[in-house]
């Protein structure tokens, strides 16, 4: 990984002046993402709060905003955005592929490995991800870890299969929960459940990715490490930072 100098924040943090809380933070890494959509590309577009800020800062550049082809999205919620700006949402079999991804994570660690999923859009934002050249990660500070697992890591399932699943999970160490929404299971845009497991540390982030996707009943695990991270723009309280991740090929 390689570290770039901060891209230096307008308002410096002088003693005395108020700290960029998350949000500021999340907008702050939406606009800068800008930087890598050319004119004229059809994009893939993640979901979640952080990706709704460069959304927002792409409708506010009129003249890009215009001039691209299209863009392919993760989420039922972000082709809404999208359609709001005036870009035209595309079908992810419309396209051979993509030269740029742009999410948010729930966690990423030093070599760009990520858990995502914690707004439901795991499946399609792999799906789109697997679609693209680049896949830019944008996230603030508090997002960047030692090793995966402190937040509770996604798996969409299909129902059926939900308790020998959470026993499996129990097997390595794993407390897995359904999530709800309300009272109800929560139901994903693909008709899915999801679980989300906490307790595990997950130090080698390839192969557990490829040991829980071939469990009976698993539609995708929210670790990202077959399809990790190009580059982070990672917001700090200093500026935001340009991590950049070897390739180890998967
Ligand atoms: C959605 C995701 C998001 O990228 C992840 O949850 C981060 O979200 P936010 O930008 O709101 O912190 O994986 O499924």
């Amino acid at each position: 990984m390689s570290h770039h100098r901060p891209t230096p924040l307008h308002s410096s943090n002088h003693a005395g002046t108020p700290a960029l809380t998350q949000e500021e933070l999340k907008a702050l890494v939406g606009q800068e993402a800008l930087r890598y959509v050319k004119p004229g590309d059809i994009i893939g577009v993640g979901t979640g709060s952080t990706v709704n800020h460069f959304i927002n800062a792409l409708g506010a550049n009129e003249i890009l905003c215009k001039s691209l082809k299209g863009a392919v999205s993760s989420s039922e919620a972000t082709t809404v955005l999208l359609h709001k700006i005036g870009i035209p949402v595309l079908e992810a079999s419309q396209v051979d592929r993509l030269s740029v991804y742009i999410d948010g994570a729930d966690e990423i660690d030093h070599a760009g490995n990520m858990i995502k999923g914690g707004g439901a859009a795991l499946t399609r934002e792999k799906i789109v991800a697997s679609l693209a050249d680049t896949f830019i990660c944008i996230a603030d500070e508090s997002k960047l870890v030692q090793t995966l697992g402190r937040f509770p890591l996604p798996v969409e399932i299909i129902p059926m299969a939900c308790a020998q699943l959470i026993r499996r999970f129990k097997q390595i160490g794993g407390q897995a929960k359904l999530r709800l929404k309300g009272e109800q299971p929560l139901v994903t845009d693909n008709a899915q459940h999801i679980l989300d497991v906490t307790s595990l540390q997950i130090k080698e982030p390839q192969a557990f990715e490829s040991l829980i996707s071939q469990w009976a009943g698993v539609v995708t695990v929210g670790v990202f490490a077959h399809q990790k991270a190009t580059l982070c723009l990672l917001a700090t309280s200093t500026g935001v930072k340009t991590l950049e991740f070897k390739s180890l090929g998967t």
